[in-house]
């Protein structure tokens, strides 16, 4: 198939033959082709990666950058309104919309020793800080249900606990009941365990995420009938009853056109306790320079449709910045009127574009039309999957046809080397192209009667487990 590089070549060269094809008034694919050149020549792949810096690095934040912008604390604050900042400069009607009730949780780090050696353990999001060290023999309590617990009371024992079947909140509530002082849940697959209890208000022991590999040796030990002792620390900083924001930037379409349907693109700016430059600085960073190149004069008086940015907050404690703007775009009856939702989430490491949806049932027409970019800007394409882990799931939860675009793969992902060194500019540019790519071939066509299935989001996702079990 012709890329669309090859196509514009074809197009260069008729213009000069007949310049005629570009001003006759029906030929709008061909004008929109054209903007989308120029858009493409006026892209600044180094404003985005600037962009990462200030979003990742100290200069910008009040806090260190291992925790550049985490859910409720100052530096995801401060992002949200350079983000409203930048929309300002450009002209967009913006708006700051406050979400309330977020218990902020920062992981300062957690150590587990057994026999004197280290083993390496995460803190679960929300676990209790140790305050000083721990110390206590290690049980075994299979999955953590009530029943894997034996007689007798783990008064000053640490549990240790599969990763399954219930959340790790229960598990570690169910081994406080009995007692335990301290938690480790290990994971059913390989490698090391990630996870959150779910609230502060689950939040009961500490309690940390530790490998199949190490967990399963210390198990063999139990089994065998060793008595193994272990000390756990675990610190953290919370804070209790904060906020986070929805940053919200609109270049509404040609005034001429009546009732005109909305694109809504979007990307969390909120991260977990690291640097964050990939996930999701650089989303954010590429909708600003998305937004910038839209917004200018020849290009918006072109628009067929409002593009709307959103960069969400609170996303990394369960998607509560998206869920509640789509809860409020659904009460107003605006979730009607979405063409659709293109969410960047995670677009700098790796090496080929890869697309997501909820799930199978959800409406996949924004998918199809990121796929047709990506093809037809020659890029490699890694394929489709399902996943509920951003922002896109809460609109196709509620009806509104949306794509998750993703870069693959980050080895970085929500660990202190999530830094602006590692992002590579080509992916940069290559998601920066598609978005555009898609704006303007929907605007390219004229925008269809909208039929989406809109229903409630008071939802957990039932193919989803949040909390992560
Ligand atoms: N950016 C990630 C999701 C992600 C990771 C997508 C890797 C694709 C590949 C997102 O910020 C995240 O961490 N999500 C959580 C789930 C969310 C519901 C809290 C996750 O995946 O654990
Ligand atoms: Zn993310």
């Amino acid at each position: 198939m012709a890329t669309k590089k090859q196509i514009y070549a074809v197009l260069a060269s008729t213009v000069i033959a007949a310049p005629i094809l570009f001003t006759s008034p029906v030929s709008a694919g061909a004008n929109t082709n054209t903007i989308f050149s120029k858009l493409e020549r006026q892209l600044s792949v180094n404003r985005i990666i600037k962009d990462i810096e200030r979003l990742s690095m100290d200069e910008l934040l009040e806090v260190n950058k291992d925790n550049a912008r985490v859910t409720g604390f100052e530096g995801e604050h401060e992002a949200a309104r350079y983000i409203q900042g930048q929309f300002d400069k450009l002209g967009l009607s913006t708006d700051l919309l406050t979400i309330d009730n977020i218990d902020g949780f920062i992981d300062e780090g957690s150590t587990c020793t057994v026999d004197e050696s280290s083993i390496t353990v995460k803190t679960m999001t929300y676990s209790q800080p140790t305050n000083e060290t721990l110390e206590g023999e290690l049980v075994y309590a299979g999955l953590g249900r009530v029943e894997d617990f034996q007689e007798g009371s783990l008064d000053g024992k640490i549990a240790l606990i599969e990763r399954g079947e219930i959340s790790f909140g229960e598990k570690a509530k169910n081994a406080y009941a009995k007692g335990a002082k301290g938690v480790i849940i290990y994971n059913n697959t390989s490698g090391m365990l990630n996870g959150t209890l779910g609230s502060l208000e689950e939040s009961k022991v500490p309690t940390v995420g530790m490998s199949s590999e190490d967990g399963s040796k210390l198990v063999d030990r139990l089994e065998a009938g060793e008595t193994v002792k272990a000390s756990l620390k675990v610190d953290t900083q919370v804070r209790k009853d904060s906020y986070s924001y929805n940053v919200v930037g609109e270049i509404a379409a040609n005034k001429g056109v009546k009732n005109p349907q909305t694109i809504v693109i979007g990307a969390h700016f909120d991260s977990v306790s690291c640097p964050g430059a990939n996930d999701n600085a650089s989303g954010t960073a590429t909708i600003l320079e998305v937004a910038k190149l839209l917004s200018q004069p020849q290009i918006k008086s072109k628009l067929q449709y409002n593009v709307r940015f959103v960069a969400f907050g609170a996303e990394e404690i369960g998607l509560i910045g998206s869920k509640e703007y789509v809860d409020q775009l659904v009460k107003s009856g605006e979730a009607e009127n979405i063409a659709g939702m293109i969410n960047l989430d995670m677009v700098g490491t790796g090496d080929k574009l890869v697309t997501y949806n909820l799930n199978d049932s959800a409406d996949h027409k924004m998918t199809d039309i990121a796929e047709t970019s990506i093809k037809e800007l020659g890029y490699t394409y890694g394929g489709h999957y399902n996943s509920g882990s951003s922002d896109h799931a809460p609109f196709e939860a509620s009806g509104i046809p949306a794509v998750f675009i993703q870069v693959d793969k980050d080895p970085y992902y929500h660990t202190d080397e999530d830094t602006v060194d590692k992002i590579d500019p080509f992916n940069i540019e290559m998601t920066s192209k598609v978005v555009l790519d898609m704006v303007m071939d929907m605007n390219n066509k004229k925008p269809q009667k909208l039929d989406n299935k809109i229903q409630k989001t008071d939802m957990l996702y039932e193919n989803q487990q949040m909390p992560r079990q």
